[in-house]
């Protein structure tokens, strides 16, 4: 695989090493070019953070709870203004700080859901159904049939529809998903588009249906 990979978060299972139901090690490494701020957003109990900042080249790592549900992706192009109100050009959480507390504000970024469970099975899917800010991979620390290496490697910035990309100073930023866009039943498949015959494919989920999801 030669293609440069930007974000990774690296899911390793201690589940299998001790009878302890200790929950997963989480490790998400920067492999941008580019400081981003990862997002972490639980559904039920709590990781120790919401938000913090992953210099090119930093890892962090996170031990999730015995049981965690949640998502996790990434802010880019962040700065502090100077009435000390802290905010990113993708990905924004708006909580005006690096922490990202309360309910996560859907944008048009790549984000990854995982569900650990005290059974130890751990599931992960990375998702654009929103837009797409970064490329993200998640590596098994324990590869295993139904324990993939998945992610979303390709530069959809390259294949964005124009009317979709999301712009800072001429410099694209990434992409949004036509349904987060527009919004309408027809083309997010919601209501009388739902069914496989309904939900036509268009130009835009070709888009997105090109890169997701890659296995290598
Ligand atoms: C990474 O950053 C360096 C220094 O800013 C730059 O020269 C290089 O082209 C960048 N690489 C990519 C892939 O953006
Ligand atoms: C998670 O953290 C939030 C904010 O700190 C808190 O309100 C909530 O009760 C916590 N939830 C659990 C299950 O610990
Ligand atoms: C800083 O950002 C906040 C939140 O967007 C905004 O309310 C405030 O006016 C900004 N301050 C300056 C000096 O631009
Ligand atoms: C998207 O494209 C712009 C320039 O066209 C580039 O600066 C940026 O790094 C690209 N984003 C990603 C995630 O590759």
């Amino acid at each position: 695989m030669a293609k440069k990979l930007l974000l990774i978060v690296l899911l390793a299972s201690h589940l299998f090493v001790s009878r302890v139901l200790s929950g997963s090690i989480l490790t998400i490494e920067n492999n941008c070019n580019q400081t981003v701020w990862p997002v972490i957003f639980s559904y039920d109990s709590n990781l120790s953070t919401t938000g913090f900042p992953l210099r090119s080249g930093e890892a962090r790592i996170l031990q999730a709870p015995s049981s965690w549900f949640g998502l996790i992706s990434a802010r880019t192009l962040c700065s502090t203004n100077s009435s000390g109100s802290f905010s990113c050009a993708t990905g924004d959480c708006e909580s005006g700080i690096i922490e990202c507390p309360g309910t996560y504000k859907w944008s048009a970024v790549t984000y990854v859901y995982f569900r650990i469970d005290n059974g130890g099975v751990n599931s992960y899917t990375i998702n654009v159904e929103r837009g797409y800010n970064l490329p993200l991979l998640v590596v098994p620390s324990q590869p295993s049939q139904t324990c993939i290496t998945a992610g979303c490697l390709v530069d959809l910035n390259k294949t964005c529809p124009e009317d979709l990309g999301l712009f800072t100073g001429g410099k694209q930023i990434g992409c949004s998903s036509a349904c987060q866009k527009y919004d309408t039943k027809e083309i997010c498949c919601t209501h009388d588009f739902r069914s496989k015959q309904r939900c036509k494919t268009t130009m835009y989920t070709h888009n997105f249906e090109q890169a997701l999801p890659t296995r290598i």
